[in-house]
């Protein structure tokens, strides 16, 4: 199963990935949780990555080539779901080249899509487990009591300001790469709005189809 996951900031790409993940037992490939680790670790990669995801812009092609590329390359080229990447014609480009090097191309481009209300209704209430990663949403999809709020952050990206410039870069450079796999073929359009369970409706509905071990499922 190659999958891709693409939608504007906030629609909720994150969110299915782990629905996906644990239904149909792929690995979530997201670049941005890649970079954000690297900026955590400040690595050589992240130092350079953080101000552009900071500032809400696209971080150079080529330096999120080589990370998305290796983590295909590590699960043989099979069995993932790849989340924010690609988000330019260049690298949609590139990727076909590299995945059709080893006879594998996507299968399915999910395109989720929400309006941008929507997305700064999301955004600017999502907080994020300091520890597990685990997304959340304080009104949606609010953390379990346990949790203390300390435990919880909030991405430096989710600012309203950020968010507008996201948005922005989203429809410049990153909304086309929709036609390029409407082109092909693969795209599939789901509507964003509703719940979690209800858009992991149409997902499955997506996806059924390309299940490969139904004991799985
Ligand atoms: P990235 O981390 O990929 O961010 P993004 O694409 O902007 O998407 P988000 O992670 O913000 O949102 P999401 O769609 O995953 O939504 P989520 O599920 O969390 O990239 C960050 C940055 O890294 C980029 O800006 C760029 O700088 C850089 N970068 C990454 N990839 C790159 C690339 N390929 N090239 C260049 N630069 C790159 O949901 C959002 C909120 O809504 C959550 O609180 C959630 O609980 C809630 N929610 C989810 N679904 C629902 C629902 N159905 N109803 C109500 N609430 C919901």
């Amino acid at each position: 199963m190659r999958i891709a996951l693409f939608g504007p900031p906030g629609a909720g790409k994150g969110t299915q990935a782990q629905r996906i993940v644990e239904h149909y037992g792929v690995t979530h490939i997201s670049t941005g949780n890649l970079l954000r680790s690297a900026v955590k670790n400040d690595t050589a990669l992240g130092r350079e990555a953080k101000p552009y995801m900071v500032s809400g812009q696209l971080v150079p092609s080529d330096l999120v080539r080589r990370l998305a590329e290796e983590a295909i390359e590590q699960l043989g080229f099979d069995r993932f779901v790849l989340d924010g990447y690609p988000r330019t014609l260049e690298q949609a480009q590139w990727l076909s080249d590299f995945l059709a090097q080893h006879d594998a191309p996507l299968e399915a481009v999910l395109s989720i899509d929400v309006t941008d209300d929507e997305v700064v209704r999301r955004l600017s209430r999502r907080r994020i487990h300091r520890e597990t990663n685990e997304t959340y949403h304080l009104d949606f999809n609010p953390p379990p009591p346990d949790v203390p709020e300390s435990d919880l952050i909030q991405r430096k990206d989710d600012q309203p300001e950020t968010i507008r410039k996201r948005l922005t870069v989203y429809t410049e450079e990153t909304q086309p790469v929709q036609a390029y796999y409407e082109e092909q073929g693969a795209a599939v359009d789901i509507a964003g709005t509703g719940s979690v369970d209800e858009v992991f409706e149409r997902v499955q509905a997506a996806l059924d189809p390309y299940k490969q071990d139904a004991s799985i499922a």
